[in-house]
């Protein structure tokens, strides 16, 4: 299964790190090249010996060995894959903080290929804040997280910290680097958040889209191997793996005028909650309190959409987004046809665990044959999922 697959594994000082000479041995077992990289920590867990023997490669841990410079850049390159298992409280706190004091710290900056860590700790470090903040932070490197598991604890105690077993770390590598092939040589353009529309330097008419679903959309696809272009409007979820260009724009204009730099796409999933209409006039100056009441003049934007809708080719995938407060299955459907895409998927303002800003989203997806598909309410990440696996269904 992971035949010709680079894994770069990164050992880290925790006792979980005895069970990692397990997890190298069933990587090779399925095919895989494994290089080892262990802080010096690490080596008071597990011996260098077992390490080189099973990965057949010598285990890296010096930036310098005498006179000659190992090169972590290369390192990094090297793999498909960069997988930290066990990430110690320590070396998370480092990765998150872009402290690089040894090699593996180095080869974790610099690496260009995606980063999978399993954590292992005691309970209480668990469940510490500054552990959850450094796991977030990790997240919003675009770092993959396999979690922790319940059980018994070096420490004697039953609780969350312990790392998950080599087995599950190998099943959820082989279906990473397996959904990573599924959409490669494919390319994706997403729009997320809203977008502000000027009406002097210092006010602007906006809406309250937070941008979370479409950057997870951006996530699943580059995860799948598509090259993704995000075009956001201002948003301040950061969470986008590396791969992914990020354009930031402003207006419904400027998210246009991006989007037409890719109508080459074979994926576009319009995500954003793009102004309808902007101020005909946009003051030089900041608009001056004077008048009980004030009528401003607002002009249609260009639909984006619905643009693409009229252009789409045969093997192109659009997909739009349909925010309603009424009548939601009937607009949803009619939005379908009238912006010509292939998919739209209604978000509900009804259920109280979708909407703006929530973490969790609850969505219907309608098809151009009529065909609907409800989904359960379930964290964006997870949604985005869903969208992506009935997007690949649909590629020609
Ligand atoms: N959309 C777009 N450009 C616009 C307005 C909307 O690309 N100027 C896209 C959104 O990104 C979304 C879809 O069209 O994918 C539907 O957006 P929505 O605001 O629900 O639809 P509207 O066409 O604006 O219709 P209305 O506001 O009247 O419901």
């Amino acid at each position: 299964m992971l035949s010709g697959k680079k894994i770069l594994i990164g050992v880290t000082g925790s006792i979980a790190a005895y069970k990692t000479p397990l997890l190298v041995r069933q990587l090779v077992k399925e095919g895989a090249e494994v290089k080892v990289v262990a802080t010096p920590a690490a080596l008071d867990f597990v011996s260098r010996l077992t390490l080189s023997t099973l990965s057949g490669s010598p285990v890296l841990t010096d930036l310098f060995t005498e006179g000659s410079w190992a090169n972590h850049v290369a390192l990094g390159r090297w793999a498909d894959v960069f997988l930290v298992a066990p990430l110690s409280c320590n070396s998370l706190s480092k990765m998150a903080s872009g402290q690089c004091d040894n090699l593996f710290l180095t080869t974790y900056l610099s690496a260009s290929c995606p980063v999978i860590v399993a954590p292992a700790m005691d309970d209480d470090m668990w469940q510490h804040d500054a552990t959850k903040k450094n796991l977030e932070v990790l997240s919003t490197y675009g770092n993959h997280i396999i979690n922790a598991e319940w059980g018994e604890l070096a420490s004697g105690l039953i609780g969350f910290g312990r790392m998950a077993e080599p087995e599950t770390i190998v099943a959820y590598v082989t279906d990473f680097l397996a959904k990573r092939a599924q959409l490669s040589g494919k390319k994706a353009l997403v729009t997320a958040g809203p977008t502000y529309e000027p009406l002097d330097p210092v006010r602007f008419i906006g809406n309250h889209s937070s941008g979370k679903m479409g950057f997870a959309l951006a996530n699943e696809l580059s995860s799948r191997g598509a090259k993704v272009v995000l075009v956001s409007g201002p948003v301040t979820v950061q969470n986008i793996q590396k791969r992914v260009e990020v354009v930031n724009v402003t207006t419904a204009q400027e998210m246009f005028e991006a989007c037409s730099q890719h109508v080459d796409y074979d994926i576009a999933v319009m995500a954003a909650a793009v102004a309808d209409y902007s101020p005909v006039e946009v003051a030089e100056q900041k608009i001056k309190k004077r008048a009980d009441e004030v009528e401003i003049k607002l002009k249609k934007t260009v639909d984006i959409l619905g643009t693409f809708g009229t252009k789409k080719k045969p093997h192109q995938v659009l997909v739009g987004f349909a925010l309603e407060t009424e009548n939601e299955n009937q607009n949803a459907a009619q939005k379908l046809a009238k912006k010509g895409a292939d998919m739209m998927v209604l978000n509900s303002l009804q259920n109280n665990k979708a909407g703006f800003g929530k973490d969790t989203n609850q969505v219907t997806v309608f098809y151009k044959n009529g065909f609907i598909k409800e989904f359960e309410a379930k964290p964006k990440t997870d949604v985005a999922k869903d969208i992506v696996d009935l997007i690949s269904e649909m590629l020609p």
